[in-house]
């Protein structure tokens, strides 16, 4: 799919699960004040909003979250699968301040969290995974690392989200960003994002599309330098 197909399918998703949405983002913003000082969110207002609808649409049986820090994006994706009412999602983090953050209704019987060195845990990567989301060490060499030692124990199609990748116009030289995206280059896979400075004119109509629909972001920020694709 090119990025015409990608934006126009994701704007489906907004029309289709607009009241949801809008349930969720109030959830968050309640979820932030009651969570205040001890929960720093790191996902921006779209790519947490695009997260959510494209789990929606999948439904996946098996959800793996790569850094969770406090716990944003644990409770982003934990909300897709009780929306869903199915799916179960294994994160992984080096901290562990999650744990005591995520409200324990979310949890339920539908996640489990490792602590820990993700390089030192790659036995516990589940079996068979529907939706990787990454989200951790933006350096280099980590990047680097999950290419060669994380993605090949993925099925070919897997849908991955990677952070921070499209903060400016073009991922940051030496960063994890910069590795992915060449690799993803070098295999001619097509790449979604709705960052403010790669993609001005997808963030443009899909804050059109919000304000149409009435949607304001759970946060009110603006870069979402995410990365949506398929593995090759
Ligand atoms: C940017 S934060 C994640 C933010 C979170 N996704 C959110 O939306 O709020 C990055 C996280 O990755 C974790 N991390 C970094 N390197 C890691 C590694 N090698 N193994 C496991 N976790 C790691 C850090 O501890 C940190 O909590």
């Amino acid at each position: 799919m090119d990025e015409l197909d990608q934006l126009e399918r994701v704007c489906e998703l907004y029309r289709k699960y607009t009241s949801d949405l809008g349930a969720v983002i109030e959830q968050q913003r309640a979820f932030r004040e009651a969570t205040r000082g001890r929960m720093t969110p790191q996902l921006d207002d779209l790519e947490a909003e695009i997260t959510y609808l494209k789990l929606r649409e999948l439904r996946p049986q098996t959800v793996m979250e790569l850094g969770t820090f406090h716990g944003w994006s644990t409770t982003w994706l934990l909300s897709a699968l009780r929306d869903n009412g199915t799916g179960h999602l294994h994160s992984f983090d080096k901290i562990h301040n999650v744990v005591r953050n995520v409200p324990s209704e979310l949890v339920g019987d539908r996640w489990t969290f490792v602590a820990g060195d993700m390089r030192a845990n790659l036995t516990k990567v589940p079996a068979a995974v529907d939706y990787l989301f990454v989200d951790a060490d933006h350096g280099r060499r980590f990047g680097r690392w999950y290419l060669q030692n994380l993605f090949p124990l993925m099925r070919s199609g897997t849908p991955v989200s990677v952070h921070d990748v499209f903060r400016g116009r073009q991922a940051r030289v030496w960063s994890e960003g910069a590795e992915v995206v060449t690799w993803l280059q070098r295999r001619q896979v097509p790449v979604f994002s709705a960052s403010r400075r790669q993609a001005p004119a997808v963030f443009a109509q899909l804050n059109a599309l919000r304000a149409e629909l009435g949607i304001e972001g759970a946060r009110g920020t603006l870069r979402n330098p995410m990365i949506f694709f398929s593995l090759p």
